[in-house]
């Protein structure tokens, strides 16, 4: 191993005090953050991600309510709660845990929430506001990313960055971020021609696409930092990401390891949204 480990616990975790810090402040203003999460159906994955985002709430000082819906909720069902915790003034932010059951629409969902309470950055006024530089909310993962990057001691100015992934939730966003960081940032596919090519002269690679080896080190150049955002499991069952860690690690310069890498990361970036809802509901921004 040549490549410098980004560890994602101990920079979340950090993030995590700093929130932590943040929130008695709020609270000695007479202000308690809480989050509303809310959980559609029996998906397992998802179940698993909103006990850690109501765990982080506790560790951080942040007043949870959680909504558990049966999986054959209907629309309605969940436009009305959404409604309901859009007007209750002691919520200042609401997580919908994707993906819903097929029966609801989650484009609906998402503009549904109040885009003051949307936590996530998925309503388009604040995706909006993210594409023209505002100030507001920063999407959880790719704000994470950005913080793993810069906090490992890497400078993003300047730097060839590319992405595999044009999501809504990490590829799309996380171009913004980079830009903003002024990165020149190239956004790569499922129908990009030469990815081999584009990824050799990369200095940074954010993967975001779900796919075993999408990433080898026949496509990284030395030196260069390595974000994983692939949450996968191999033949074997393990769960591993888009990139082929064991060679890759030896040409890198800074890979993140999965798990442990970026997924830590989200649920301490949705912390510190948190806490900005708060501050804004509060007029103490
Ligand atoms: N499902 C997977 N990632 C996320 C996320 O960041 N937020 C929500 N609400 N659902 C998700």
């Amino acid at each position: 191993m040549t490549a410098q480990l980004i560890d994602g616990k101990l920079i979340s975790g950090q993030i995590k005090q700093e929130a932590a810090v943040e929130a008695a402040e709020i609270k000695a203003q007479g202000v308690t953050p809480c989050l509303a999460v809310v959980l559609v159906g029996n998906d397992s994955a998802s179940q698993v991600y909103v006990n850690n985002k109501k765990k982080a709430c506790e560790a951080v000082g942040i007043r949870s309510v959680s909504y558990e819906l049966a999986e054959e909720a209907t629309e309605e069902e969940l436009l009305q709660l959404v409604a309901k915790l859009n007007a209750d003034e002691t919520v200042n932010g609401i997580l919908v845990q994707m993906p819903l059951p097929k029966q609801i629409d989650e484009d609906k969902v998402i503009l549904a929430i109040d885009a003051k309470k949307d936590v996530d950055c998925f309503h388009p006024i604040n995706v909006g506001l993210l594409h023209t530089g505002g100030k507001g909310f920063l999407p959880c993962t790719p704000a994470g990313i950005i913080e793993l990057i810069k906090r490992s001691g890497h400078t993003i100015q300047g730097q060839n960055c590319v992405i595999i992934g044009r999501s809504n939730i990490v590829g799309k966003p996380v171009a913004m971020l980079l830009m903003k960081e002024n990165g020149t940032v190239t956004i790569c596919h499922s129908k990009t021609r030469n990815l081999v090519e584009i990824c050799r002269g990369a200095d940074i690679i954010v993967s975001a696409t779900g796919k075993v080896n999408t990433v080898t080190a026949d496509m990284v150049k030395a030196g260069a930092v390595i974000i994983d955002v692939g949450m996968n499991r191999n033949e074997a069952g393990k769960l591993c990401g888009d990139v082929d860690f064991e060679n890759v690690k030896d040409v890198a310069g800074a890979i993140t390891p999965v798990p442990g890498g970026v997924g830590p990361m989200t649920i301490a970036m949705l912390m510190k949204n948190c806490l900005v809802a708060a501050k804004m509901q509060n007029n103490l921004i």
